[in-house]
């Protein structure tokens, strides 16, 4: 006679009982509640919930039994198993709680308020953007106005509005990420702050004096010292009667309070089709103080800005007076001064959010 799952499978001989089987479980119930509740270690009761509830404990060996039981039993007596097994889970982990609390409560009593706390990590700005904003407060302290503009430019304000022609080489693919757009090489990433120089010119009538911080882009190979997005902050002066003097004052102003009061600036004759006359700024090195080191290539000096008075032909685009206006303006590259102001080696760090790297600022 071949066995099927509905014959009895223990003591077939003398078969259990739904009766006997729902004492059992009854009495397992009563035995685990008392001896859960008097408990007095989680080890005690981790032992408790294997002799009940493991793989070989109580509650599992009486389910070997359910086959045994009529089919008309069956159903009810599983489910009255589960609930033992579940109300026994329950205890034990609210037992286990509760011993738990108390054992934190009586350590509570035994905390050392004398230890120190843990250290709190203090976020700061990133580096570039400490020094903009030093750079930002001196020229604000010197009269200037914050202004801003889209990163995302038309080639008429990156370009042409400045007196930079269709055929300037500054306007070459190389340099500039062109936008794809219905009329091609309409729409770019701006390569300057300068145009905001415009948008701000068509707004507002002289006197102005703005800075403009802002992030650049530049279709260029990257290393130590470039990078194909990069910052700027652009300035901009404009009244009646703003000489190449006021240029030169504001700037070692500028100087003397970003590099120290020691420090000189000498101008050279430079060429931007915005500015005419222009000059690049150079600040005294301020690591070998002038004598020659490797930092400044042994020249003694630091490049640090592009500057000019404002070009009549950019104030035609404008339509300010240029008989009765002039301006200056300048340009300040940003990684370049804190690399410098930090002694950063490689602008590379700049971008790549290595805490290693930023948290020594
Ligand atoms: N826009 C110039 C550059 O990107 C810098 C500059 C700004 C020069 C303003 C003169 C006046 O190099």
């Amino acid at each position: 006679m071949s066995k099927t799952n509905k014959e009895p499978k223990n003591n077939p001989e003398n078969p259990v009982s739904a009766k006997k089987l729902l004492s059992t479980i009854e009495k397992i119930s009563a035995e685990a509640a008392k001896q859960v509740n008097s408990a007095s270690s989680p080890a005690e009761l981790e032992e408790l919930k294997n002799r009940y509830l493991g793989r070989k404990g109580e509650i599992q060996a009486v389910f070997k039994f359910l086959p045994d039981i009529p089919l008309e039993d069956r159903k009810q007596l599983g489910q009255e198993l589960n609930k033992l097994k579940t109300g026994v889970e329950m205890l034990v982990n609210d037992a286990l709680k509760k011993l738990n609390q108390s054992a934190r409560k009586s350590a509570g009593d035994k905390i050392d308020i004398t230890l120190p706390g843990y250290p709190v990590n203090r976020a700061h700005s990133h580096p570039l953007s400490q020094v903009s904003a030093e750079i930002t407060k001196i020229f604000v302290s010197l009269g200037f106005q914050i202004a801003t503009g889209p990163d995302i430019e038309t080639a008429y304000y990156n370009f042409e509005a400045l007196n930079i022609p269709e055929d300037h080489p500054a306007r070459d693919l190389q340099d500039t990420f062109y936008i794809k757009s219905q009329k091609p090489g309409s729409m770019l990433l701006r390569t300057h702050t300068s145009p905001v120089q415009i948008r701000v010119m068509e707004k507002f009538q002289p006197p102005i004096r703005v800075i403009v911080p802002g992030r650049v882009y530049r279709n260029e190979a990257i290393d130590a010292t470039h990078s194909a997005v990069f910052h700027q902050l652009e300035g901009l002066a404009v009244d009646e009667n703003i000489t190449f003097a006021d240029l030169k004052a504001t700037l070692a102003a500028f100087a003397k309070k970003m590099f120290g009061n020691e420090s000189s600036v000498r101008f050279r004759p430079s060429y931007f089709p915005f500015t005419e006359p222009s000059a690049e700024m150079d600040v005294r090195c301020i690591f070998c103080t002038g004598k020659g080191c490797g930092i400044c290539k042994n020249s003694g000096w630091l490049e640090t800005l592009g500057c000019g008075m404002v070009n009549p032909k950019v104030f035609d685009y404008v339509k300010y007076d240029k008989e009765k206006y002039t301006g200056f303006a300048f340009g300040i590259g940003l990684e370049r001064i804190t690399m410098l102001k930090f002694g950063v080696d490689d602008m590379r760090l700049f971008y790549e959010n290595d805490l290693r790297f930023l948290r020594q600022f």
